[in-house]
């Protein structure tokens, strides 16, 4: 079972319930958002993404932070002119600096009377960041619900990942370059 830390090591920051910075970003797409086909651009969906995401991240860590990156984004259907999408955004998990936003994308069409459909998905990190934009320490994330806790547990596995990758890759770049490899 994955333990939830309540407070940094230092005990300096006090955790913040998910509740607290979790949003809902709503807009009604237009004609100028749309690809050839007549669907909502992926790009414009990443945007309101981002958007939301930075948000929460701003709200939850009580200053600037940016994307460091996005991953998962996942389209599940299209989205069309006049369907107004909500994008609901919450931190599932908290490092030092970093923290992980989930988003889900949903949809609700125009001329339809039917609930909103899911249409996407993306985990975004955000470094929470000083007026140098140097890396600064953020409360950590007290899920509240089973949900949030199940989502606290994913993002680990997610951020175990991630990392894991990033060394691999360091890793294969090092020796090629120690075996004299040059692919610029
Ligand atoms: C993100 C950024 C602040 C990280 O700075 P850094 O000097 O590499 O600092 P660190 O290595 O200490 O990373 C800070 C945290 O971000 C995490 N992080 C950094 N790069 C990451 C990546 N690509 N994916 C996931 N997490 C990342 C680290 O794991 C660390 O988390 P932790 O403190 O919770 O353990 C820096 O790379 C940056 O400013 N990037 C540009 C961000 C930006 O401008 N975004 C908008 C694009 S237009």
């Amino acid at each position: 079972m994955t333990e939830l830390v309540t407070s940094d090591p230092d005990g300096e920051l006090v955790g913040k319930p998910t509740s607290v910075s979790r949003i809902t970003l709503s807009h009604i797409m237009t004609a100028g958002d749309t690809n050839l086909l007549g669907s909502v651009h992926g790009g414009v969906i990443m945007k309101l993404v981002d958007d939301a995401a930075g948000a929460v991240a701003g709200r939850h860590s009580g200053g600037p932070a940016v994307t460091a990156s996005m991953d998962e984004m996942a389209f599940l259907e299209p989205v069309r002119i006049g369907d107004l999408v909500h994008v609901r955004a919450q931190v599932n998990w908290t490092g030092r600096s970093s923290m992980e936003v989930g988003v889900r994308v949903l949809a609700e069409r125009w001329n339809e009377s039917s609930p909103a459909q899911q249409v996407g998905s993306a985990y975004l990190v955000f470094a929470a960041v000083d007026e140098h934009g140097k890396p600064r320490r953020v409360p950590p994330v007290v899920p509240e619900t089973e949900r949030d806790k199940r989502r606290y547990q994913e993002a680990q596995i997610r951020r175990t990942h991630r990392l894991a990758r990033r060394r691999a890759i360091m890793e294969l770049r090092e020796r090629r370059a120690a075996e004299g490899l040059d692919d610029a």
